[in-house]
């Protein structure tokens, strides 16, 4: 479904990322897997290599802006042209507003918003050039509803929403898409971090009643960066087992 196609993935180096870099590749793309964790996106890289198809791996810190630049410029030369980015990289610092230090605030907004900033605004003049281009940002359930004890992340993905709606009305007549996906709760080192507890809590408001896994997520990426989704542009899917209803 992506034969010929490049495509670049932030934070590829586990977890969802590196579920969409794999799902990319088994369909065509050329991956360019990167991470601030080089030695994982290395990882991933090889393991595409293995499989036959074309990858490289470059570290990028997505909050830096230089990076992003160095970035989409490693991949147009090795690989020629951009075709896909996906802003994926995501962290979380959770505390109650209270308790939240500023570091924190700007910890988890310079990487989840700015870094959909910086992305996009690097890949942005080619994509526009060549009058095509599929932009595809990982926001979160949280964005749309909120939820207590996590006000810096659900401020950046309710942001990369905004984010998507914007950038999709500005390049829509470039003919580039830009759409979101919302997971939900999603089996992955960021939610192994959770207590039994609360992960039961949760799944209480999921009507499928369990988690989600990293290959739900790559699924509906891979159906927004191909061609099935031409018409599609400024929309939020959420991969959630219905739990933002
Ligand atoms: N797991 C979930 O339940 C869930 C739910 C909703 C949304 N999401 C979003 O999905 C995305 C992936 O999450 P995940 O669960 O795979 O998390 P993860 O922690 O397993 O992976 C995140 C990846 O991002 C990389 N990263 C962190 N900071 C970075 C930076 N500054 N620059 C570049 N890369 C950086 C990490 O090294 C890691 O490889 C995130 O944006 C997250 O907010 C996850």
């Amino acid at each position: 479904m992506l034969q010929g196609k490049t495509a670049i993935v932030t934070g590829g180096g586990q977890g969802i990322g590196k579920a969409i870099a794999l799902l990319f590749a088994r369909n065509g793309a050329r991956v360019v897997v990167s991470d601030v964790v080089r030695e994982t996106a290395e990882k991933v890289a090889e393991e595409i290599r293995q499989s036959g198809a074309e990858s490289v791996a470059v570290a990028c810190d997505v909050s830096k802006a230089d990076q992003c630049e160095t970035l989409m410029k490693a991949a147009c030369d090795r690989f020629g042209s951009i075709d896909i980015l996906v802003n994926n990289a995501g962290v979380t610092r959770d505390n109650l507003l209270m308790r939240m230090k500023e570091e924190d605030w700007d910890f988890v907004l310079s990487i989840n918003l700015k870094g959909v900033f910086n992305c996009c605004k690097s890949v942005a003049r080619g994509m526009m050039k060549q009058r095509s281009g599929r932009i595809i940002n990982i926001s979160s359930v949280v964005g749309l509803m909120g939820n207590a004890g996590q006000v810096n992340y659900s401020a950046s993905k309710a942001g990369v929403i905004g984010i998507t709606k914007t950038l999709a009305k500005e390049f829509g007549s470039r003919g580039i898409n830009v759409n979101a996906i919302a997971p939900g709760f999603i089996q992955t080192a960021m939610t192994d971090k959770l207590s039994e507890e609360s992960r039961q809590q949760l799944v209480q408001f999921i009507p499928f009643q369990m988690l989600g896994s990293a290959d739900d997520v790559a699924n509906a990426a891979l159906f927004l960066a191909c061609p099935l989704s031409s018409y599609i542009t400024g929309e939020v899917i959420r991969v959630d087992g219905g739990m933002a209803m």
